[in-house]
């Protein structure tokens, strides 16, 4: 019997479904019997809360439009497992609740937090000598995974993020008085997202005047001088700014603002309002027209523009982490490797878990500008091949349609 079992965790991307399915295609070609997939990750696991994939993924139809569906079809979580030394009693019930679902192999779709997961699982399977074999496929828009060149998820983030940016652009060119608009960027504490702002410059369009990523330390007082010279100049400014950008003291800016109280299982703080506290910093000191636009959820769920290559990489990631898990392999997460720029090309590649595993892999410095309020050709040069082409949605009735998991598809549901 060779069944598996496939989760997804952490924040979702346009294109996370798209590993899904690579999972379940490739384990039913490799001759997998049943394909499950864990409702909210390895927490539904630990309540029983499973779905036989098969049972909703019937037709092409349905192929194709889970590819097309944003976010976590099966449902996500933020869930750290504890530490093994302790807490053996968790670890023998998600390896019981395997046996009984007669597991060969174990999938867990996310980002470092999520590795974190596959690392512990793995390490506690050699402790009992378990044949089933866990496996990371990797994902995050934040773009911040060790070892892997990028993340499925970033490229089709980055392309929203950059074609709304020129759209902002144009939009705050519209009157003839001064307009000051902050854009806020998810990425959390690594700026490859807000990066991705630069892509907006280009003969029809003039880009962002600043970008600040959070490598670098935030001078508010700067900025503000800063913001008081481009009014000078240019009648509308655009400022790109990521959510995670701290003072000297370290706190981020977020927090000057508003009272952050949520903190999620991994001790990250949810981070907004950054573009909201600037933005009245400005209004504050010359008095003029400012607009704070924080991108949030849309800029990962934005599944009418998402980018073909990275749709394929995701799909690519999943199909590949059933092949090295079939030829033996364990505690391993598939990574991307560039193998060249010009045609872009990216292999896959398994690594292991533990220098994956709650790293962050953060923008390098010497490819933002010494003012730190930009960032350089190199990067952009990086950005581009990852957000190239398109895939358009099965429009229905002037909309694109989705595939849902209904409650009561999954096994719990169904008693
Ligand atoms: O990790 C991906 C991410 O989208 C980050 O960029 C962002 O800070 C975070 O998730 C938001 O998480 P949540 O959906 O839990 O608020």
């Amino acid at each position: 019997m060779k069944n598996v079992i496939v989760g997804q965790s952490g924040g979702p991307t346009a294109v996370i479904n798209s590993s899904l399915l690579g999972v379940f295609k490739t384990a039913k070609d490799r001759g997998a019997d049943t394909v499950y997939g864990m409702v909210h990750g390895i927490k539904g696991l630990l309540d029983g809360d499973v779905v036989d994939l098969s049972t909703r993924i019937k037709t092409d139809l349905d192929m194709d439009l889970l590819k097309r569906t944003p976010s976590s079809f099966l449902g996500s979580c933020r869930y750290k497992l504890p530490d093994i030394e302790g807490n053996e009693k968790t670890y023998d019930k998600i390896f019981a609740m395997l046996k009984k679902l007669e597991i060969y192999a174990f999938f867990y779709i996310g980002g470092n937090d999520s590795m974190d997961t596959i690392k512990k699982l793995s390490d506690y399977g050699e402790k009992i000598k378990s044949s089933i074999r866990f496996i990371g496929v990797p994902k995050t828009i934040d773009n911040d995974l060790a070892i892997t060149d990028h993340t499925p998820g970033y490229g089709s983030a980055a392309k929203y993020i950059a074609a709304t940016t020129k759209e902002i652009i144009r939009d705050g060119l519209v009157y003839d008085y001064p307009v000051v608009s902050v854009i806020e960027v998810m990425g959390r504490n690594a700026g490859w997202l807000t990066a991705a702002t630069a892509l907006a410059k280009g003969e029809d369009c003039e880009g962002v005047d600043e970008i600040y990523l959070p490598e670098r330390v935030f001078d508010i007082d700067k900025f503000v001088e800063r913001m008081g010279k481009l009014l000078k100049q240019n009648r509308s400014i655009v400022i790109a700014v990521s959510e995670g950008v701290k003072v000297a003291d370290g706190r981020y800016v977020c927090e000057l603002s508003d009272h952050v109280d949520y903190v999620d299982a991994f001790g990250h703080k949810q981070l907004a309002g950054t573009a909201r506290f600037l933005a009245g910093k400005v209004a504050e000191k010359y008095g003029v027209k400012t607009r704070a636009i924080e991108l949030s959820s849309l800029q990962r769920c934005a599944s009418h523009i998402m980018a073909r290559i990275d749709m394929t990489e995701a799909f690519n990631a999943g199909g590949a982490a059933v092949k090295a898990a079939f030829e033996g392999l364990t505690g391993q997460v598939i990574t991307l490797k560039r193998v060249s720029d010009d045609p872009y090309m990216c292999i896959t590649e398994p690594a292991d878990v533990h220098y994956i595993a709650n790293v962050e892999k953060k923008v390098p410095l010497e490819w933002i500008t010494d003012d730190g309020a930009n960032v350089k050709p190199e990067l952009v040069h990086y950005i581009y091949p990852l957000i190239q082409a398109e895939i358009a949605p099965l429009w229905i009735n002037g909309l694109p349609r989705h595939i849902r998991l209904h409650a009561t598809s999954t096994i719990k549901g169904k008693k």
